[in-house]
């Protein structure tokens, strides 16, 4: 883990309220795993204010790229970060996916949840692990993020909204209980990888644990430190409580204890 200064190389708007922001940042880069997750100090904001966490999106040629949603103060400051600025970025950090998948791997992601599952996808693809199958969900066309580089790498893709703007008209568990059957009747092998809202993932978990698959889920918790100091982070398991960003972000479907 280093805490690194990284010249912002690209940062702009995709739509939606969403923003790439695509660093310099060579020592992070050949480190990260699939899953890990960066902290970065947003320039501008007072010294004590806390860095803010987010899922490493891809990491190739020395560059970090990160997707991210403006929701508060923090995120709406970093969206002022200009090319050619510098950022001090913390990381990698935490677990992140494991990549021995048996058979198929169903990456689902809701709204900025798809983020950590592109350089997963890249993974399990660079290890003829496959076939890769992505399920984005979000409330419009506008939350369903980076889905023409997803098809780029050859993951088959399933949309769903609930306006029904774009793909199937409800939650992206329409299409995921579909494929789920279909694997089933088919006795196929599958693994079920998640990132996105709380009620997203706990359907997810539940499907992950019914069909006596491995689910592999990630979870998005308010951090101060993101190093295991302050217990910000905390996530029940079966196991008592544990930090999203040491023993996760990524826990083990049938670890996670739900509120
Ligand atoms: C491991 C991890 C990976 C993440 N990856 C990404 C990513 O790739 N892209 C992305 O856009 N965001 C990601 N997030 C969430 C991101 O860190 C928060 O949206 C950000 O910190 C909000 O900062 P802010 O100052 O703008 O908002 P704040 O002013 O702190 O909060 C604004 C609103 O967002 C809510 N909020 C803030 N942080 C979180 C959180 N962690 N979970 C749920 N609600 C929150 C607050 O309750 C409030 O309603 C990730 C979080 C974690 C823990
Ligand atoms: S954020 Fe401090 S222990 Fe996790």
């Amino acid at each position: 883990m280093t805490d690194e200064k990284c010249r912002v190389l690209e940062h702009v708007d995709v739509g939606g309220g969403y923003r790439r922001l695509v660093l310099n940042a060579p020592n992070i880069v050949s480190n990260v795993e699939a899953g890990q997750f960066v902290h970065v100090r947003v320039p501008g904001l007072d010294e004590s204010s806390l860095r803010r966490p987010f899922s490493v999106f891809n990491a190739q040629d020395d560059r970090l790229f990160l997707l991210y949603k403006e929701v508060g103060r923090g995120t709406r400051v970093l969206g002022l970060v200009k090319e050619g600025d510098e950022v001090m970025v913390l990381g990698p950090l935490g677990h992140g996916f494991p990549l021995e998948c048996k058979g198929a791997a169903l990456l689902v992601g809701g709204g900025y949840g798809v983020a950590p599952l592109y350089l997963l996808a890249r993974s399990l693809l660079a290890r003829n692990v496959g076939p890769v199958k992505l399920f984005a969900g979000g409330r419009s066309q506008a939350d369903l993020l980076a889905i023409d580089a997803f098809r780029e790498l050859g993951v088959e893709v399933f949309l769903a909204t609930n306006d029904g703007s774009v793909g199937e008209k409800g939650l992206v568990t329409l299409p995921l209980d579909a494929e789920i059957a279909k694997l089933k009747g088919a006795s196929q092998d599958f693994e079920i990888f998640a990132c996105g809202p709380d009620p997203m993932l706990k359907a997810v978990a539940e499907r992950a644990l019914s069909a006596n698959a491995k689910g592999w889920i990630s979870m998005d918790r308010h951090m101060i430190c993101g190093v295991g100091a302050c217990y910000a982070c905390i996530q029940k398991t079966v196991r008592g409580n544990s930090r999203c960003c040491i023993e996760g972000p990524v826990f083990a479907a049938g670890d996670l204890v739900w509120e």
